[in-house]
Parts: structure tokens; C-alpha cells; sequence
């Protein structure tokens, strides 16, 4: 048998090194004259182990990592194409602590097959769920959705399945399915993981959303700073439509159902959803009023679905599995699995897919190992440049949407910022602002001035003048953006202003304090 070498062809896998590996094991293998495919697979998600290569033995896939270019000539010498030991050497890759407690139903073929083979895809389960889905009434496939508990990981949390009904419902010569794949939160990547590793599921998962609500065309909407995602996109989708899975005929069905990878142009706000409309509809992407929602008047006017790419990727497993499976994960109103993106400054960064439940203290000390820098965690950040900031005091925190709303908080797209003790929480809360006022889309004006003026009086505390008339007038300017916003940009960066306001008071104090407590 010809060895098998899987090395990740991820772009978070790519910029710590992965390509001078290929390339450094490709010519040793040329060199020593042995025969050995190199399959690129996608990240399994652990980082802290990138680039993370893998071989195929008699015993199964035994991982070395993080191997360095300066380490090949070593492997090879220690036999690695049998799983010899070597410094580097990890043991099975499902044995990894990191990835050993994960609970993989959204994520279980990334980093395990080969991305762009259909074939290997459906060896490992690919296309069941879209078959079952096959053999169903669009409300059939619908009450699954609703009845698995699936909601939307895009930020909102809205239920999949009743989105679905409403664009089933909604008469209209033309439906879409828009997948959200713009993924602007601060350390998130669980959505370009899944396009670079396993892009077949969320093509899976579009094709039933369409059979579901009798859209026949879907388009992603991939940030312009994803090129490698939106190549595997597209590869993927060409794949797909010579198999048969997409086009006129889905597997050999009398269902249509095509898509198209579209690029956006960078900018935060075209990850909300009406402004990603606009922006597929080649205008500047500006926020639209609701109503009309886009279940009823979405791209080009016509009844569109819009969902995350996590959300629809997650659709697959349902079908496959049954929702009573899916459902069965979780806590309270947060079925199913989210998988949690580990980042800022944290021991093991990475990808921990999980059921709902973990408390954010589990995840942050014992998954990702605490800081890097080994100083204490001061603050996280969870939910993206929107979310609050949580101290250690709320780390009993459980994750699930409504503990962490009950906490002044949101779990948004499940990306977590971690931050140790050196974090100055009025320079975040004026990040916040400033960052608000530079993505804004302009429409509205708590959000369009609110957000500068907000920058401004952040700085007149900082720097000692009137220190408390001024935090009062921060406070009356969050609750004005809160509830006077048409969107949740302006309407959420209060979350991370009063959160740093109301959990780290120290840091608000007036200048000579503060260079004192310093
Ligand atoms: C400013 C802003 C940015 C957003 N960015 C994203 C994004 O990058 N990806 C995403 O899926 N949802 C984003 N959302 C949420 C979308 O508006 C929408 O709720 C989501 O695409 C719906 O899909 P879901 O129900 O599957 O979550 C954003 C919302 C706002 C207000
Ligand atoms: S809150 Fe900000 S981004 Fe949203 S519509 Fe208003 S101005 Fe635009």
C-alpha cells in the first residue's frame, strides 16, 4: 500500500508553515525514492499543533505536530510513514486531549477527509442527510429542522426551521438561499474552517434548504479575506455540479438546485444580513429597514433564506442522524453542538466543537490552558467586536444563549477573545466605540454620531476631565445606541463599553489614579 501523508492545506494551518512542509516532505520522498500520496486535508483545529501531519499506518492515523520544515529529514529517519516515534510525535490524532473531548457532529470530517473528494465524503457519511431529505415533503424536512432545535450561529440565535417555514410560506416566482459566509467577528474562523476542510456539507446544506422552502438557486457571500476558502468553494461547487449533487436534476430527483460563490468587499456590516443583500445586489452595503424581512422580500425582492455557513453546515448531520439525535445535545434552549473559537492571547488556541452547556471557566483554563503569556486571564471577550467582556467572577457562566444574555452578554458566532491582566478595559471600551464608528454604515445616527461622540468622551475620561459626569454621559449614550440603533452594530457596542464599565471599574478611574495604581 502506498503511505499516506495528510498534510493540512488550511489557510490558519497554511500561515504557520504548512506549504514549506508539503513541499520539504514531497522532496524528501523524491530524494529517498519513496512513493507516498500527499492528501491536503483541512485543520482539525488545533492550532497550537499546526501544521499537524498525519499518516495513514496498518494501525490507524498516528499525527506529528507542530512540525517544522527542520524536522523532516528527522522524521523520515525515524520511520514516520509507520508511525515511528519521534519528537513530534502526538499518538492517534482522535487521542488528543484537545480534540479527544470534542463532541464532532458539525466538524466530524474536517481535518479527516480530503476536502475536494466527493468520494471520501461519502465514505464518511457525506450526502445522507440530503437522500433522507430526498425522500421528504419540504415540511417534513422543515419540522425536522424546527424540531432538532437548531438555531442560527451567524450571532442572532434565531430558530433555523422557522425561517424556513416563512420562506416556504411565502409565495414567490424565485426563492434564494443566501449563505452568510462573511465571519467578521474578532477570532472567529469556524466557518473558513469548514469551506477550506469539508466544503461538501455546506454545499449539502444549502441543496436542502433549497429542496426545503423550493428556492432553486443559493449564493455564499465569502469575505474578500478569504481567497483560499472561496477557491475551495468553488472547486467544491464545480465538483458537485459534474456529480450530479447540484443542477437541474439533484441526485437524479426532480428537484433543482444550483449556487454560486460570490466575493464581498470588505467591510464589517456586510455580515449583517440586509446589508449583505445589498451588497450580493452590487450596491454599497447599506442596513435595510425591517420589515420587509428577507423570509418575505430578500435578494432581488424575492423570498430568501439567509443563514451562517455553521447554521447550514449543521443541517446535514440532522437529516442524517435525526433531529431527536441532534437535539438530544445541549442545554435548555441551545440544542445541538457550537463549535467554540478559542483565540487572543490562550495556551491552545483552536477550533473545540462541543455540546452546549461548558462553562465559559472550562473553556477558557482548562481547553485552552489559560493565557499564553501565563499571567492571569483578566477579561474575555465572547461574541465577537460586539460582545461583552466577562470577568473571571462570571465564569460559571454556562454556555448556552440565554445564561449568557442573562449576564448582560451574547455568545454571537461562539468566538472567544481571551485577554490577561495587562488588558487596559478603557482602551477596549474606546476600541469598541472607535470601531463602531469606523464600520458603521451610516444610516442612523445613534450608531453614525453616537459612536464618535462615544470615542470622544472615552477619552475625556482617560484623560482625568470630569471623570464621572463623563462616564454617566457614556452610560446614557449606550442606552441610546441600545435602543435607538436599526441595527445590531450600533444597538450591541454598548455590551462591550458598559461590560468593561461595570466589570472593571479600576481601569475607568481618573488619570493620576490610575498612574498610581499602576
Ligand atoms: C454588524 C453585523 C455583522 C454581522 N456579521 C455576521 C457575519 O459575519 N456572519 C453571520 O453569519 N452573521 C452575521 N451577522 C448576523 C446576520 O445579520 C444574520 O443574523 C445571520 O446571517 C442569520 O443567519 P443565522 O440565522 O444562520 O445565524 C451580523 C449582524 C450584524 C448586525
Ligand atoms: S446601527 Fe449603524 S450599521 Fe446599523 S443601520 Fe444604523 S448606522 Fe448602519
Amino acid at each position: 500500500m502506498i503511505p499516506r501523508i495528510y498534510i493540512p492545506g488550511d489557510s490558519g494551518a497554511l500561515a504557520l508553515g504548512a506549504e514549506k512542509v508539503a513541499k520539504a516532505i514531497a522532496s524528501e520522498l523524491a530524494e529517498r525514492g519513496i512513493e507516498a500520496k500527499i492528501v491536503r486535508n483541512g485543520s482539525r483545529g488545533a492550532y497550537f499543533l499546526e501544521p499537524m501531519v498525519e499518516v495513514a499506518t496498518a494501525n490507524g492515523r498516528v499525527a506529528y505536530g507542530p512540525v517544522k520544515t527542520s524536522d523532516v529529514k528527522s522524521l523520515f529517519d525515524s520511520g514516520f510513514l509507520t508511525g515511528g516515534h519521534h519528537k513530534r510525535w502526538l499518538g492517534a490524532p482522535d487521542k488528543i486531549p484537545f480534540l479527544a473531548k470534542q463532541t464532532r457532529l458539525t466538524f466530524a470530517r474536517c481535518g479527516v477527509t480530503d476536502p475536494l473528494s466527493l468520494e471520501s465524503y461519502k465514505k464518511h457519511g457525506g450526502l445522507n442527510g440530503l437522500t433522507n431529505a430526498l425522500g421528504l415533503t419540504p415540511a417534513a424536512i422543515i419540522a425536522q429542522v424546527t424540531e432538532s432545535g437548531l438555531r442560527g450561529r451567524g450571532g442572532a440565535g434565531f430558530p433555523t426551521g422557522i425561517k424556513w417555514k416563512t420562506v416556504l410560506d411565502t409565495v414567490g416566482d424565485r426563492k434564494y438561499i443566501v449563505c452568510n459566509a462573511d465571519e467578521g467577528d474578532s477570532g472567529t474562523f469556524a466557518d473558513r474552517m469548514i469551506m477550506e476542510g469539508d466544503p461538501f456539507v455546506l454545499i449539502e446544506g444549502m441543496t436542502i434548504a433549497g429542496i426545503a422552502t423550493g428556492a432553486t438557486k443559493g449564493f455564499v457571500y465569502i469575505r474578500s479575506e478569504y481567497p483560499h476558502a472561496v477557491a475551495v468553494m468553488n472547486k467544491a461547487v464545480e465538483i458537485a455540479r459534474k456529480a450530479g449533487v447540484l443542477g437541474a436534476s439533484v441526485l437524479g430527483s426532480p428537484n433543482a438546485f444550483d449556487m454560486e460563490i460570490r466575493v464581498g468587499a470588505g467591510a464589517y456590516v456586510c455580515g449583517e444580513e440586509t446589508a449583505l443583500l445589498d451588497s450580493l445586489e452590487g450596491k454599497r452595503g447599506m442596513v435595510r429597514a425591517k420589515p420587509p424581512l428577507p423570509a418575505h422580500k430578500g435578494l432581488f425582492g424575492k423570498p430568501t433564506v439567509i443563514n451562517n455557513v455553521i447554521s447550514l453546515a449543521s443541517v446535514p448531520v440532522i437529516m442524517d442522524k435525526g433531529a431527536a439525535f441532534y437535539k438530544d445535545f445541549g442545554m435548555g434552549r441551545s440544542r445541538g453542538t457550537i463549535p467554540i473559537q478559542i483565540a487572543g492571547n490562550v495556551k491552545y488556541a483552536g477550533l473545540f466543537e462541543a455540546a452546549f452547556g461548558m462553562t465559559l471557566g472550562e473553556i477558557v483554563d482548562e481547553i485552552g490552558g489559560g493565557t499564553a503569556t501565563g499571567r492571569p486571564v483578566k477579561a474575555v471577550q465572547v461574541g465577537g467586536p460586539l460582545g461583552a467582556y466577562f470577568p473571571r467572577a462570571l465564569f460559571d457562566t454556562p454556555f448556552d444563549y440565554e445564561a449568557f444574555a442573562a449576564k448582560d452578554g451574547l455568545i454571537g458566532h461562539a468566538g472567544i477573545v481571551v485577554f490577561d491582566d495587562t488588558a487596559d478595559m478603557l482602551k477596549q471600551a474606546r476600541f469598541a466605540m472607535e470601531f463602531c464608528a469606523i464600520e458603521s454604515c451610516g444610516k442612523c445616527t445613534p450608531c453614525r454620531i453616537g459612536s464618535t461622540r462615544g470615542v470622544e468622551t472615552i477619552d475625556r475620561i482617560a484623560a482625568g476631565i470630569e471623570p464621572e459626569k463623563n462616564l454617566a454621559l457614556v452610560t446614557d449614550l449606550c442606552n441610546t445606541m441600545k435602543f435607538g440603533s436599526l441595527c445590531a452594530l450600533g444597538g450591541f457596542t454598548p455590551y462591550p463599553v458598559m461590560s468593561s464599565i461595570t466589570h472593571f471599574p479600576d481601569d475607568f478611574k481618573p488619570a493620576p489614579v490610575r498612574v498610581a495604581a499602576e
